[in-house]
């Protein structure tokens, strides 16, 4: 076909064709795409003024004049509808269904404590408002302090039947083992090792056994507390504790204590409570410092008394809430830990 004729063709076309595909496209997208279709990079107007090189240079000017002039029709009915789609559009949306401000937002549900946590705290505040000082231990701590320095003798059962996992590391250098404390009553040893008397210290935190049933879980929490002076009684340690436990369990609770046996206490108890018309349970054990222990810290045993005691924070929470299973602490459920 002769360039000029087929150049006045395809204009033609457009210039009918323009106004129908811009004026049905109804939102901003299909308008754009319209628009693309007619003046983009590939558009139908496009490529036919770049088949203006082969139209005779005496028709070109003309020729181009007209394209010009469609092209700005094109962008100025282009630009119309675009200001149009957008008005409506903010028509609809004033005219439309009202929004509701007083719609209650999306709530983020608040957290609390752990109950585990919540009653170490009680366990504490109690303990505090005592006199006693609050210390920080080391989760992993060495068979010394773990064990040997308590008074345990070597090859003593508890080991085996209590510790999990060794750790190897290196202190400036030397090689060092640790595991996983098996109680807390390494406090006892850091502590004396580290200052003279008197003391009267709790430490709370994560213990680790090897024993895993209904009421009995791998890694549990003890809270333990000792005190230190020159005069110091078993008294005293009845004392302190029946005040604890009433604070704890109410002025109503029946406190007993039965001759026990730990390796670094002598005497040594154990201690039950019953609530009342209720059953004995077993709350702690404690007892006065051994002289064997009070040597392993360099204090010297003629010179000072004290005593000390140990309990299983998880039990007291299950008593506390009534929770049957020690593991539902521990599975982070939060139905479960949402109910108290
Ligand atoms: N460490 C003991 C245990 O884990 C508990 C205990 C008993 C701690 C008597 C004490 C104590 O301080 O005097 O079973």
């Amino acid at each position: 076909m002769d360039p000029v004729e087929k150049f006045e063709t395809g204009l033609r076309a457009v210039r009918a064709e323009y106004r129908e595909a811009l004026e049905g496209a109804a939102d901003e997208q299909s308008l754009r795409a319209a628009n693309a279709r007619l003046v983009g990079p590939n558009g139908r107007l496009t490529q036919l003024m770049k088949g203006m090189r082969e139209v005779p240079a005496d028709r070109r000017r003309e020729l181009g004049r007209a394209a010009n002039a469609l092209k700005a029709e094109i962008a100025q009915l282009f630009e119309g509808r675009l200001e149009a789609i957008a008005r409506a559009a903010l028509e609809a949306e004033l005219t439309g269904p009202a929004l509701d401000p007083t719609l209650p937002g999306r709530q983020v549900p608040p957290g609390h404590l752990h109950a585990i946590t919540r009653v170490k705290h009680e366990l504490l505040d109690i303990f505090t408002s005592l006199g006693f000082e609050v210390a920080d231990a080391p989760e992993a701590d060495t068979h010394e302090r773990c064990f040997d320095m308590l008074a345990f003798p070597p090859d003593h059962p508890a080991t085996d039947m209590q510790d999990t996992f060794f750790l190897t590391h290196t202190d400036e250098g030397d090689p060092v083992t640790t595991l996983l404390r098996t109680h807390t009553s390494t406090v006892q040893i850091r502590e004396m090792s580290r200052r003279p008397p008197p003391l009267a210290i709790v430490s709370a935190g994560a213990v680790f056994r090897r024993d895993d049933d209904r009421t009995h879980s791998p890694m549990f929490h003890q809270l333990e507390g000792f005190l230190v002076d020159e005069e110091v009684s078993f008294t005293h340690l009845q004392g302190v504790l029946r005040v604890f436990l009433e604070r704890l369990f109410g002025a109503d609770i029946e406190v007993r204590f039965r001759p026990s046996y730990f390796p670094f206490v002598e005497p040594g108890a154990e201690v039950d409570v019953r609530r009342p018309g209720g059953e004995w349970m077993e709350i702690l054990g404690c007892g006065m410092i051994h002289a064997q222990v009070f040597e392993n810290v360099g204090y010297d045993p003629e010179k000072v008394r004290g005593f000390a005691f140990g309990l299983g924070i998880d039990r007291i929470a299950m008593v506390k809430y009534g929770i049957p299973n020690i593991k539902l602490l521990f599975d982070n459920d939060v139905r479960f830990l949402a109910s108290f």
